[in-house]
C-alpha cells in the first residue's frame, strides 16, 4: 500500500507485509544491509545487487569511521552519480547509509527499507541522516531525503521484543504531540503494536516534515521526549535504547509541562507511562550527569537575556498538553531538574501487579 503524502513530498512511502522487488531502484543500485536481515531478504526472493555490503553496526559505533569503508568500496567499484543506495536495517544503519549517500560524489539517491519498528515509525522518514561525535549523538549529518521508503512489516518477525517495545515510544510520542490522550493510553496498554498506528505516525510526520524540512519551527515538535531523552541515553552509556530514552523523556516532558503551568495530565496516563517505564529506572542517570549533556543539546543556544551566570544557555523544550497540540518554549536546561526527580520517584513507586 502506498501512503498518501503531501503533494511534492520528496519520499514515496510504502507500507507492505512482504518486500516487493518492483520497488527497488530502476537504474544502477547497491545495498547496505544489516547482516541480521540477509537471510530474510534473500529468502523473500529479493536480489543481491553488485557490491552489496552486509554489515553490523551497533549504536555505539554510529560514527564517521563506520561509513568510510563503504565510501571507499563504492569508489573502487566504481559507482557513478546515477547510483541509488538501498539501506536495509534499523535507524542506526539508515542514518549512516543516508549520510554516506549524501556524501558520496556530493550526493547520490537512496531508498530506505526500515526493519525495526522504531525506524518504520520514525527514523526512516524525514531525510535526517547522521552520525555521532564523542561529544554527543547525531552531531554530524545532512538533510538528504530518500526517494522511497518501503516498510515491510514481515521483517519485524525476527526483531527482539525489547526493540519492538523500543519502537512503541516513538508512536506514543506522536499521540502526545497531537494531545490525543485516548490514543496514547491505547498504545500504552499491553497488546501488540497495530500497523494502523505506524501508518498514522508516518502520515503525521510526513506532513510536519514537508511544511518544515529544515527544522526551523514546527518540526521541532517531533523532538518531544528527546531533550531529556538524549541526555539519559548518553548518560546510560547507551544501555538505554533510543526509544526507551524517548519514553522516559516523554514522562519527564509531561511533568515539566505541568510545572510550566500548562494543563495537568490525567493521572491514569502518567501512571500508565510510569508503569511501562518502571523497569528502566535502574538505568536512569542522576541529575548531575544529565545536566551537562542537556546543555550540549543540538537545540541549545545562547540565552538572549541570561537570568544569571549559570543559565546562559537555552534549549527548545517541547511541552505536551492534554487535548491540544504540544508547544515549544525556550528554557534553561536547569529547569529539568525537578521533572527528572519527579520522574524517578514515579518510576520507583510500587505498581499493583497486572
Ligand atoms: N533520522 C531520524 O530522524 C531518526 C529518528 C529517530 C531515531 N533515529 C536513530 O535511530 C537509531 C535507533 O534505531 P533502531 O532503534 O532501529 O536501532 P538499531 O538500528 O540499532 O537496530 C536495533 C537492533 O536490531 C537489529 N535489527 C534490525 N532489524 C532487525 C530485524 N528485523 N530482525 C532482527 N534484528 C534486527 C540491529 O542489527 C540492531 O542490533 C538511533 O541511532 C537514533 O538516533 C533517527
Amino acid at each position: 500500500m502506498r501512503l498518501a503524502t503531501p503533494p511534492g513530498f520528496a519520499t514515496e512511502v510504502f507500507l507492505l507485509e512482504a518486500p516487493d522487488r518492483e520497488l527497488l531502484p530502476e537504474g544502477p543500485w547497491t545495498l547496505v544491509g544489516d547482516q541480521a536481515l540477509r537471510e530474510a531478504w534473500l529468502g523473500a526472493g529479493m536480489p543481491e545487487p553488485p557490491q552489496a555490503l552486509w554489515v553490523s553496526v551497533p549504536e555505539e559505533d554510529k560514527n564517521l569511521r563506520a561509513i568510510l569503508p563503504w565510501l571507499e568500496h563504492w569508489a573502487r567499484a566504481p559507482f557513478h552519480r546515477d547510483l541509488t543506495v538501498v539501506a536495509l536495517g534499523g535507524g542506526v544503519l539508515s542514518d549512516l547509509t543516508g549520510l554516506a549517500a549524501a556524501l558520496y560524489l556530493r550526493g547520490v539517491a537512496w531508498q530506505v527499507w526500515p526493519t525495526t519498528l522504531l525506524a518504520m515509525a520514525d527514523a526512516a522518514l524525514g531525510g535526517k541522516t547522521g552520525a555521532d561525535l564523542e561529544a554527543g549523538k547525531n552531531l554530524v549529518g545532512a538533510f538528504h531525503a530518500p526517494r522511497r521508503l518501503v516498510a515491510c512489516t514481515g521483517f519485524l518477525a525476527s526483531l527482539p521484543e525489547r526493540h519492538v517495545e523500543n519502537g512503541r515510544w516513538e508512536l506514543v510520542k506522536t499521540a502526545l504531540i497531537l494531545g490525543e490522550m485516548a490514543w496514547a493510553e491505547e498504545m500504552l496498554q499491553d497488546g501488540p503494536v497495530k500497523f494502523a498506528w505506524v501508518e498514522r505516525a508516518l502520515a503525521f510526520k510526513a506532513g510536519v516534515v514537508h511544511r518544515d524540512p529544515r527544522e526551523s519551527g514546527e518540526r521541532r515538535l517531533l523532538n518531544l521526549g528527546h531533550t531529556l531523552g538524549h541526555a539519559l541515553e548518553a548518560a546510560s552509556g547507551y544501555q538505554l535504547l533510543h526509544g526507551e530514552s524517548v519514553g522516559l523523556g516523554l514522562l519527564g516532558a509531561c511533568l515539566l509541562a505541568e510545572e510550566q503551568d500548562l494543563k495537568p495530565f490525567p493521572a491514569p496516563l502518567l501512571v500508565a507511562l510510569a508503569q511501562r517505564l518502571a523497569p528502566l529506572a535502574p538505568l536512569v542517570a542522576p541529575w548531575s550527569e544529565c545536566l551537562p549533556l542537556l546543555a550540549r543539546d543540538k537545540k541549545a543556544r545562547r540565552a538572549a537575556e541570561p537570568v544569571d551566570a549559570t543559565s546562559v544557555i537555552e534549549i527548545f523544550c517541547i511541552l505536551p498538553r492534554p487535548g491540544e497540540p504540544a508547544i515549544q518554549r525556550l528554557l534553561p536546561p536547569e529547569i529539568w531538574e525537578s521533572a527528572h526527580a519527579r520522574m524517578l520517584s514515579l518510576l520507583r513507586q510500587e505498581f499493583p501487579r497486572a
